[in-house]
């Protein structure tokens, strides 16, 4: 069977990025809606974009309702903007959340109805132009045909996923992830590494899809650490941003599994950020997932240097897994308990997270095949672990 290998139109990456981007945003039409958030910084970041529309002459509406991962209602809201300013292409930019509210207005304000009705189905249908300039290095949406929303009416982070959300351009400039916290650099980067080693590590595998994996698992396991520690080091976050452009490729041609699908379900009942979530699960859900995939997991061990040619494939996925939680250690990310979240309510959520896990058919992916109960178990076993 052929392997679809799918990534945006264009893109553009490294320095002054978006002032090399100007030509090609001057094809989109004549009004952008410019999606971000509604931070201070957001709309520093969004200045830096209409700077550029006003110098090509290109007209805008800035719609930065995004605070915090996108729910319907946030979505409805920027279409209705959308249609009222009579826009016709769109720009996003901010972390995963403004590039992800971006992909799912441009459905809506393509084709109606409400964001809910394209759960469940690959949607393929054309939509306006979609620039996408993330200023976090983590998400990869820039780079991916999916869009994560959370159904306010059933607390469901829904999965949307089709050609219609991969973004024409994607303009990725490192700079703009210096600013970046300490936690959302360590959340994002983590969330970049879930990406690679799940692409590689899944049923759904691919040659093309590897060679991007492989990259960004190395990329960040050599600059992760220095980034979370100088958020100021130019080369770290260069390589931090360019290993999330890559796992953004590969897990959109080779899908996510288990960390992501019991990640979303924590993300939408707890409201614990995306890669902070995947970051306190990947220890365990890993250490599930190696026995399905000792010689893919053994790979990864031996390309970032912690195992070599001696080590059996069991030893180096061994190692893997160690070199990961050596890691998470070293950029100290809480347990879900050191986050505040009260042990009683997360257990009394477990069945409907490890439901929700399955539905979502990212666990279906690992290797090694995997069932409700098991989900019910790992979830148990986060309490009072480390990531
Ligand atoms: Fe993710």
């Amino acid at each position: 069977m052929g392997q679809k290998f799918f990534i945006p139109d264009q893109i553009i990456f490294g320095k002054d990025a978006l002032e090399d981007s100007k030509d090609i945003i001057n094809t989109f039409g004549h009004k952008a809606l410019i999606v971000t958030g509604s931070s201070r910084t957001s709309g520093e970041y969004a200045k830096q974009v209409t700077e550029v529309l006003e110098a090509l002459g290109v007209a805008y509406t800035v719609f930065n309702g995004i605070s915090g991962e996108p729910t319907d209602r946030m979505i409805t809201d920027g279409v209705t903007v959308y249609r009222q300013e009579q826009c016709d292409f769109l720009i996003g930019i901010g972390g995963g959340s403004p590039l992800d509210a971006m992909k799912a207005i441009a459905i809506l304000a393509a084709k109606g109805g409400e964001i809910a009705d394209y759960l469940g189905k690959e949607v393929n249908e054309s939509v306006p132009p979609m620039v996408a300039i993330p200023t976090t290095a983590g998400t990869g949406s820039e780079a991916t045909q999916f869009t994560i929303v959370t159904d306010t009416k059933t607390q469901v982070k829904m999965l949307l996923k089709g050609s219609s959300f991969m973004p024409t351009l994607a303009v990725v400039d490192p700079r703009y992830t210096i600013s970046m916290p300490q936690e959302t650099t360590v959340a994002t980067g983590m969330d970049a590494l879930t990406h690679a080693v799940e692409a590689y590590t899944s049923r759904k595998a691919q040659p093309l899809s590897d060679n991007f994996a492989i990259s960004a698992v190395k990329r960040i396991f050599a600059y992760l650490s220095t980034a979370f520690h100088d958020g100021r080091n130019t080369e770290a976050r260069e390589q931090m941003a360019l290993a999330a452009l890559e796992a953004g490729i590969a897990f959109n041609n080779s899908s996510v599994t288990l960390v992501h699908g019991m990640s979303r379900p924590i993300g939408a009942l707890f409201h614990v950020p995306h890669g902070l979530s995947n970051t306190m699960l990947i220890k365990e859900c890993l250490n599930f997932a190696l026995e399905g995939a000792y010689e893919r997991f053994g790979e990864l061990g031996r390309q970032i240097g912690a195992a070599d040619k001696k080590d059996s494939d069991k030893e180096a996925s061994e190692k893997f897994l160690q070199a990961i939680s050596d890691l998470c250690r070293e950029c100290q990310v809480p347990t879900l308990e050191e986050y505040g979240i009260d042990r009683e309510e997360f257990f009394g959520a477990i069945e409907k997270m490890a439901e929700d896990a399955i539905k979502s058919g990212s666990p279906s992916n690992t290797k090694k095949p995997v069932v409700k109960d098991e989900l019910v178990q790992i979830y148990k076993s986060l309490w009072n672990k480390g990531a």
